[in-house]
């Protein structure tokens, strides 16, 4: 065992020694040996004169401070020690780095042939010694110089000033950000790509150029994306009043990239997955998730870098709020219902399985190793439904007086959490004094309901009781201020006005005790309570409903989410009664009356049919084990696959009527197409368990016309193993070898495969010329959804699948840390398994435990696991 990694902690946190006003950075860029050239204006903020810049895996070249060559410094373990400065001084700093070796894709690396940067969280560090902390905000000038023809385009953050030749080919290009800001927003990017160039006018009348940078010969699948982003400019004025600051915004494809897309100021670097889409290439779902990730970044501009997080622990306050503001970009241009029911799927499953891992931690979590495990579900989603939450308690207007007081106190800087809960709450006039644990406390609340109602009195009565069950990190939990919307309704549907001793109450109940009772006078006869609407807060609700209620809310509910909800309560009223009964033997049923609510569901014409999709559609493997102390990973995928096949033929006639009927001749990207084409393939799904299942699919798949009636077709042939897959599965390959990106969906279907000989397949499929384990995209489509979504092949009692696991693994936290502690979240939760499988994915824990050169990130994750 190496070193052991420190941790940092919050509650250490103390103001920058030094201020940098201006930086000047110049790249000579060369594959192995880039020179940097870092000018700094320096000013001493307390009265130490020592600084301390962060720097990893540099050359230093050489130091000077005003001119004069610099010797009192020292070179330690992370960082450079200068000692005996002036209090305002210039700062050169020569460094060399090898930009091909960088494997790990973090400060300046190459991606094919071009050279890029990642320096969120903690990248810029391996580009310049630097304070590379978020609230040391400087002016930031760069020039890059490169060979002409190689690297025809040379960018960086903010606006072009100048440009030249230097000698042997080479080019020079400077640019200049006017806005100061934190180094982990710093760009660069060089290499030669296809342009596509549009334009947008602010609602000021600023004129903005917008470019988007891809490979050559990708024009025509930049097209989407660019779409994307004039919508969220538009978005972002309407609705929350925010305008571009620049007159350029410029975004670049890349293949190699360990995230989604990184907001660099005026120059927004993103994964090629989440720009590059045409219908031959791209699903439905790849160009709903272009159109959110394009309104994430653009969003950040203002929620993130015009005002930026003072520490890492405040990530929330710039990524809660930004998934807020894209998921709401999202809701207003689609339907607002289907986004809601996909991000309470995203919290219900991996989300409330982070709360419940060894990783657990609060939306601003107090102790860190490595920075890079903390973009986690736990700081986005729940971050995000955390501002939700404050949504619903101010209201739409109150929350934008809260948006605006926030940016007219903290723009330029560097902000915590606590500062806009202050301005939401300075801005509204509520009380947020206790909804704050929201931000300190881990954990998933549970709340169990109960209910009363009173013949004689003609009241109704709902006890609420909340616990949070202690998380590894946090043993004691308080009470949390949990906003609870519910409806009650008549036994004809009609609505029952809320009222508490005469006064009318709102929906959203305030719950703040550890139990609580709400009682409703006027309540003419026994109502159906609709819950947790439009899941207000991120909890898990116990209420002991009657499959009739829940039949009843299916049709009822006057809120689509309620009613989609009542039907997800339904079947796991009937999952968990099956898994039972399939743990003694018994076969999997379901009631008459759940089958002709899903028949009714699938019918309903006044239904949008991507919303029916949805209703039809059964939790994850994933979501269902989370139910579980224990899960019995053998017994929920035969249940959910016994459920799946019940449906598929009792109402065959409907699915297959119904898929049928929505065949489009056309393509069309427009919501209303994407939601019939959801629905058909939805029943295609279900078709693929009935008898015509093989034709049906293999016809869908010979005659589609685009990616995503081609990919529903082999993902249905993957999941029901039908006849026709390894002949699909081939032809597709055949056609797609030379395109890493559209054959990730290939690798993605090999990794999730059910057949017995799943793993031998894997391995077959990482000598395909298109894989390579150096690109994230391709692992995490073939390895990642072996390890996340083949349930019963992952956890196999051979104990093959963690084996393979692990050695992966090992190569990984050679090659690419960040990749290699994504990767491992399955394995932190060896808890949740029974004795055998437990010992066996602790054996692989332990075996990267003994690596002497295990790298912080998963030395964070795997000491987490084994302690626990
Ligand atoms: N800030 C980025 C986002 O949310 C996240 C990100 C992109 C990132 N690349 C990264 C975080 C690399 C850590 C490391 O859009
Ligand atoms: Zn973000």
């Amino acid at each position: 065992m190496a070193t052991q990694p420190l941790a940092k902690y919050r509650k250490d946190y103390q103001s920058p020694t030094h201020l940098i006003s201006d930086i000047d950075l110049t790249f000579d860029l060369h594959d192995n040996a880039t020179i940097v050239t870092a000018v700094s204006k320096v000013n001493q903020a307390g009265d130490s004169d020592e600084l301390w810049l962060d720097g990893e895996g540099l050359k230093l070249v050489s130091v000077s401070v005003n001119d004069t060559a610099w010797s009192e410094y020292a070179e330690e373990e992370g960082g450079l020690r200068l000692q005996s400065l002036p209090e305002s001084f210039e700062l050169v700093i020569v460094t060399e780095i090898d930009p091909e070796g960088n494997t790990a894709l973090e400060g300046l690396y190459k991606s094919g042939g071009a050279f890029c940067t990642q320096c969120e969280a903690e990248g810029f560090r391996r580009i310049t010694y630097y304070m590379d902390r978020p609230d040391v905000l400087a002016k930031f000038t760069t020039t890059v110089i490169a060979d002409e023809k190689v690297y025809p385009f040379l960018l960086s953050n903010g606006n072009r000033i100048e440009e030249g030749k230097a000698d042997d080919g080479r080019h020079w290009v400077k640019w200049q950000d006017p806005h100061p800001k934190p180094a982990y927003l710093f760009a660069l990017v060089a290499g030669d790509f296809d342009v596509l160039r549009d334009s947008y006018k602010t609602q000021s009348g600023r004129d903005v150029a917008l470019e988007i940078f891809v490979d050559k010969g990708n024009l025509d699948r930049a097209p989407h994306a660019m779409t994307s982003l004039i919508n969220s400019m538009k978005w972002d004025e309407e609705r929350f009043g925010l305008e571009y600051d620049l007159d350029i915004y410029m975004i670049v494809a890349v293949d190699f990239f360990n995230m989604g897309a990184m907001e660099n100021k005026g120059l927004n670097i993103f994964n090629s997955k989440f720009v590059l889409a045409n219908d031959q290439t791209a699903t439905d779902t790849d160009y709903l998730g272009i159109e959110a990730v394009i309104g994430h970044e653009y969003f950040h501009n203002w929620t993130g870098n015009r005002v930026t997080c003072r520490d890492w622990f405040q990530l929330s306050l710039k990524e809660g709020l930004t998934v807020f503001r894209d998921q709401e970009f999202s809701s207003d241009l689609g339907s607002r219902a289907v986004n809601r029911i996909n991000n309470v799927r995203i919290i219900r499953g991996p989300q409330f399985a982070e709360d419940a891992s060894p990783m657990s931690h609060p939306i601003r979590p107090d102790k860190v190793i490595e920075m890079n495990n903390f973009y986690t579900l736990t700081v986005y989603e729940k971050g995000s439904e955390v501002i939700r939450m404050m949504h619903t308690l101010l209201g739409e207007e109150g929350f934008q007086a809260g948006m605006k007081l926030y940016f007219e106190r903290h723009d330029g800087t560097a902000a915590t959490c606590e500062n806009f809960v202050s301005a939401m709450e300075d801005a509204s006039g509520v009380d947020l004094t206790q909804f704050r644990l929201w931000y300190s406390q881990s954990g998933t609340p549970e709340l169990t309901v109960t209910s009363e109602y009173h013949e004689a009195t003609k009241q109704f009565s709902l006890t609420i009781k909340q616990v949070t069950p202690a998380t590894q990190e946090q043993s004691e939990k308080q009470p949390l201020h949990i906003p609870f919307d519910i409806e009650l309704y008549d036994s004809k549907g009609g609505v029952v006005g809320l009222t508490s001793n005469g006064e009318p109450v709102a929906n959203v109940l305030n719950v703040t005790d550890a139990e609580q009772t709400f009682v409703f006078d006027d309540v003419a006869e026994k109502p159906v309570p609709s819950l947790l609407r439009e899941f207000s807060a991120p909890v898990k609700l116990h209420y002991d409903y009657s499959d009739e209620e829940l039949v009843f809310l299916m049709t009822h509910a006057r809120n689509d989410f309620a009613r989609w909800d009542a039907g997800q309560m339904l079947l796991a009223k009937y999952i968990r009664d099956n898994v039972t009964k399939v743990q003694s033997g018994e076969n999997v049923s379901l009631s008459e009356q759940v089958i002709d609510a899903f028949r009714g569901a699938l019918l309903d014409s006044s239904l949008e049919p991507a919303f029916i999709a949805e209703m039809l559609s059964l939790p994850s493997h994933n979501e269902v084990s989370g139910w579980y102390d224990i899960v019995d990973v053998d017994a929920v995928a035969k249940v959910l696959g016994g459920i799946k096949s019940i449906l598929a033929s009792e109402l065959e006639d409907e699915l297959s009527a119904t898929y049928h009927s929505l065949k489009q001749v056309e393509y069309k990207i427009d919501h209303d197409s994407i939601g019939r084409r959801a629905l058909r393939n939805t029943c295609l799904g279900f078709l693929a368990k009935t008898e015509q299942g093989n034709e049906l699919v293999k016809a869908q798949y010979q005659h589609a016309n685009n990616m995503t009636d081609t990919i529903a077709a082999m993902s249905a042939a993957n999941q029901s193993q039908l006849a026709c897959r390894e002949d699909l599965m081939a032809d597709y390959s055949d056609k797609w070898k030379h395109d890493g990106l559209v054959m990730d969906k290939w690798f993605n279907l090999q990794g999730s495969n059910p057949a017995d000989n799943a793993l031998e397949v894997i391995k077959e499929s990482m000598n395909h010329p298109a894989f390579s384990l150096k690109n994230p995209n391709r692992t995490r489509n073939l390895i990642g959804s072996f390890l996340n979504q083949n349930p019963v092949n992952f956890h196999n009692r051979s104990g093959e699948g963690y084996k393979f696991a692990g050695e992966i693994l090992q190569t990984l936290n050679d090659s690419n840390p960040q990749v290699a502690s994504r990767l491992i979240d399955p394995l932190l939760k060896l808890a949740k398994y029974d004795d055998q499988r437990k010992s066996l994915i602790k054996a692989e824990l332990e075996a990267l435990q003994g690596l002497d050169n295990l790298a912080k990130d998963l030395f964070e994750k795997v000491s987490k696991a084994l302690e626990a």
